[in-house]
């Protein structure tokens, strides 16, 4: 097939869809992006993300301004002016924790309908991280029915996970650790060209069947959570132990290359918007196998839990926490994100509002989506320092660069019982410690 230049469609701009919308443009591909939400559409087309991320907005004015990138509101528009359609739609957990195919079926539905009126060959590439099974069975029949095309001959479908951690989404776009295509031959080619001229040259790049491709991002999150879980895990016995230290098991056991030093760092758990529901969705498609996944269960039950510790370890100073002003500092589920889905730090407040407390908290950038949930029931303070003043414990959530840099003296100055929690392990112990009443989640006491 002759190959130019693809001109390229994105269903759903959410935080995988708009980053990846504004890599391809800003290197020159020409990129028509659709989303239900007519918001999104027209911030884009002005220039402007409605999330954070480090380095997208500029991305984005400046592929919008050289009509590179462009926001439109008609799928047909979409679909008949580009060559290949990327599906990055919402893929949330049903009530009982399995996946929620929803967008993916209208966003293939809607593919489908529009392919109709169109004579070229064309490509739909499923980004959204779907159940195995999910690209052939829901996507490609949704397109071959509402198309009347024939698969392969008039159109093509394959799968294409995306691996970006927020936060470094864009960073991460650019420079991914590999891709993962999985389909039929001449889908799979056609979107490997693509991205040997985005790329040039291809990072490593594994081609194999659709279900093989949606199976691997499911296994990789669950094997990251799993990492987080075992090293949460450990820290509770290091909490217990006389003079214990997580941060040393994990530095000992890191320098193992078999076991590696990377997400080994003990907290207040994990949450975001994908790995609680990969688990689940991973869970309930094995249950449909008749399968059971210990590991996985274990690595959730562990992940329940671990946010609790830090409610444990304010209760076990101040006792009862009725009528105590508690700060928290950190509310997204990670820094360098406003995203707050299935924070951390929900969980933690709820409990302290149901132990009575009075909460502040602060964030650099999510406080809008806090604002969002929480309403009225807390008290919104505008920088760190405000939210610690005349607080009775401070609880360290989200290891924000800024929360980094502040020092003893600023908790001892500022707040009315200088009581530290540190729920990410950011602060020295030693230089906390010996000036304030200061733990950590896995920090035994010292003698
Ligand atoms: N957020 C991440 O860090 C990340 C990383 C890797 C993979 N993923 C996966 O990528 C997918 C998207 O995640 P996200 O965080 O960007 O989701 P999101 O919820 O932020 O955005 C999804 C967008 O899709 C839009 N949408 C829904 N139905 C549509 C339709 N029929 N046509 C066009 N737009 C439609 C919504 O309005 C929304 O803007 C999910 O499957 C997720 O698991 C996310």
């Amino acid at each position: 097939m002759e190959y130019n230049s693809p001109t390229i469609s994105f269903f759903g701009l959410g935080y995988v869809g708009i980053v990846t919308a504004a890599c391809f443009a800003s290197k020159g591909f020409k990129v028509l992006a659709y989303d239900v939400d007519k918001k999104k559409v027209e911030l884009l087309n002005e220039g402007k993300s409605h999330i954070f991320e480090p380095g997208l907005d500029k991305l984005i004015k400046e592929s919008v301004d050289k009509g590179k990138l462009k926001g439109v509101y008609d799928p047909f528009e979409a679909v008949l002016n580009s060559d290949m359609t990327f599906i990055t739609v919402g893929t949330p957990s049903k009530q009982d924790g399995s996946i929620d195919l929803k967008f993916v079926d209208s966003a293939s539905k809607m593919i489908g309908e529009a392919l109709k009126l169109k004579d070229k060959w064309h490509l739909t590439v499923v980004k959204s991280t779907v159940i195995p099974g999910t690209t052939n069975k829901v996507v490609r029949r949704n397109i071959e029915i509402l198309s009347r095309k024939k698969y392969d001959e008039e159109f093509g479908v394959c799968s294409n996970p995306e691996f970006l951690r927020e936060g470094s989404a864009v960073e991460d776009t650019f420079n991914p650790d590999r891709l993962v295509i999985g389909g039929d031959e001449k889908s799979v080619n056609f979107l490997k060209r693509f991205y040997e001229m985005f790329y040039n040259p291809l990072p490593p790049t594994i081609i194999t069947t659709a279900e093989n491709s949606e199976l691997i991002k499911y296994a990789n999150n669950a094997f990251l959570a799993m990492k987080v879980s075992f090293i949460n895990m450990i820290s509770r016995i290091c909490q217990k132990l006389p003079n214990g230290d997580i941060e040393v098991i994990a530095k000992g056991i890191g320098l193992d290359k078999r076991i590696g030093p990377l997400f080994l760092r003990a907290g207040a758990g994990w949450g975001g918007s994908c790995w609680p529901k990969d688990l689940n969705a991973l869970k309930k498609f094995a249950e449909e196998l008749e399968l059971k996944l210990p590991l996985v269960d274990a690595t959730i039950e562990v992940n329940n839990t671990q946010p609790l510790i830090m409610i444990d370890l304010a209760k076990e100073e101040l006792k009862d926490l009725k009528g105590k002003t508690i700060s928290v500092l950190g509310l997204s589920f990670k820094p360098n994100t406003d995203d707050v889905r299935d924070a951390v730090s929900i969980k933690i407040i709820n409990n302290l509002l149901e132990e009575g407390a009075i909460v502040k908290v602060y964030d650099p950038k999510a406080m809008e989506n806090i604002y969002r949930i929480f309403q009225d029931k807390l008290t919104y303070a505008g920088s760190a320092i405000e939210c610690i003043k005349n607080s009775d414990c401070a609880m360290l959530v989200t290891e924000w660069d800024e929360f980094k840099r502040m020092t003893p003296e600023d908790y001892l100055k500022n707040m009315r019982n200088p009581f530290l929690i540190d729920g990410r392990r950011i602060y020295d112990p030693k230089l906390f410690s010996g000036k304030m009443k200061f733990k950590a989640i896995g920090l035994g006491n010292r003698v």
